[in-house]
């Protein structure tokens, strides 16, 4: 089997950018329109009064200040309250392909690769914009790169999924580079009309260039020391989306196939669910937590990453050590943990660890243990 590195990351950011308080207005103002729409049967106690939504509580609870996103116009627009996006025919590279193809170009320049070097490309992502053909094989044409490349949905969790899936093969011969590509429109899966989670997502992708240590000619690597995977059956995140929907009777309102959780379920359950895999793993490899430089989380929630990174190392992490992206960023699902390595790896010295942990629904979750080389 041979040793396997992460020799490139890349990073697309969509040009625009919606704050905490811009999408608090415009929640408000669907509130107080609804309200008043609905004033005579909220007066006589058949309908409840929709509740305000507050920049304040978001950062309090989520850490998040900021998303980006693919459309600030539709968004914004109270009357529309989704990104709008342009149809596309077939002639043209889907979006996600699109966005896939920014990061993977990065990836492949930070590793001093072209794509006629990648024998395959996995599109491992929460929400793929259609079933087939593959996105992956989509953005393989568009790059240019060889052999096969699928699509793989592990929800937030699919880039750790898609890195040992990757590993897998690199390390065995079956392809001499892998592209792990996560294009995440989440703002498309998201009801900005629920007050619970309107300001939770944001969209973005990223990409991994997985190769043997031997062949890399990257000065910017980290060998892969170790992945480990869990799975763990949950109905605390759900999106219902799917193509059975038309067909289901009675049919499902639009809301039921959006996104929806049980956030402070989630958060107790998945804290100590992540928090002991990667004790285990780290113990298996003969790594002490105190070893441990970075931990480069999934960007879900910043309560949630302080108190997984204070179990792991037993006692509280800086910043430093668990870089966060989820201010700027929101939960861009499994791009996120990636966005914090792509962004904050370079300042580690030869010998390093980090731990790479993408979590989510499913319940899924991911450890990949990195060295610096
Ligand atoms: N503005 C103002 N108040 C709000 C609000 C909003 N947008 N949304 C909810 N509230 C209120 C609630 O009504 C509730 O009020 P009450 O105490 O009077 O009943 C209170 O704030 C707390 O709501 P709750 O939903 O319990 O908040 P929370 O502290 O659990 O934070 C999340 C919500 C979603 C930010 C948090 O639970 C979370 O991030 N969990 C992890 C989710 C996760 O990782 N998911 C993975 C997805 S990939």
């Amino acid at each position: 089997m041979k040793k396997v590195c992460i020799s490139g990351s890349g990073l697309f950011t969509p040009a625009e950018a919606v704050s905490n308080d811009e999408l608090v207005a415009t929640f408000n103002r669907y509130v107080a329109d609804y309200n008043q729409q609905h004033a005579a049967a909220i007066g006589a106690g058949e309908t409840s009064p929709l509740q305000p939504s507050s920049s304040e509580f978001i950062v309090k609870a989520s850490g998040i200040r900021s998303r980006f996103t693919v459309d600030k116009t539709g968004i914004l627009d109270p009357q529309v309250m989704r990104p709008r996006i342009e149809k596309r025919g077939e002639g043209e590279p889907s979006l996600m392909a699109e966005m896939g193809a920014a990061a993977a170009l990065q990836a492949l320049e930070n590793a001093g690769r072209k794509p006629q070097d990648v024998d395959s490309v996995l599109v491992a992502c929460s929400n793929l914009q259609r079933p087939y053909p593959a996105i992956a094989v989509e953005l393989q044409a568009l790059l240019g790169t060889r052999g096969f490349g699928f699509d793989m949905n592990v929800a937030c969790a699919s880039a750790a999924f898609g890195v040992q899936t990757a590993v897998d093969a690199v390390s065995r011969g079956s392809s001499r580079a892998t592209l792990v590509v996560s294009p995440e429109i989440c703002t498309a899966h998201l009801n900005f009309r629920n007050r619970d989670c309107h300001f939770i997502f944001g969209d973005a992708a990223t990409a991994l260039l997985i190769e043997p240590l031997e062949n890399s000619l990257s000065q910017d690597r980290f060998e892969i020391l170790g992945t480990r995977l869990q799975t763990q059956f949950s109905n605390n995140i759900r999106n219902d989306f799917g193509f059975l929907n038309p067909s289901e009777q009675p049919p499902r309102r639009w809301d039921e196939v959006l996104f929806r959780q049980e956030g402070r379920k989630v958060f107790k359950e998945v804290v100590p669910m992540v928090a002991e895999l990667l004790l285990s793993h780290l113990a298996d490899l003969g790594i002490a937590p105190a070893e441990v430089k970075r931990f480069w989380l999934h960007q879900a929630n910043l309560g949630m990453n302080q108190l997984i990174a204070k179990r792991v190392l037993g006692r509280d992490a800086n910043e430093t050590e668990a870089p966060v992206i989820l201010d700027e960023y929101a939960n861009t699902s499994s791009a996120g943990s990636v966005i914090a390595f792509h962004k904050y790896h370079r300042d580690l010295a030869a010998g390093d660890i980090g731990v790479l942990s993408a979590f989510g629904a499913g319940y899924s979750a991911g450890s990949v243990v990195l060295r610096r080389l």
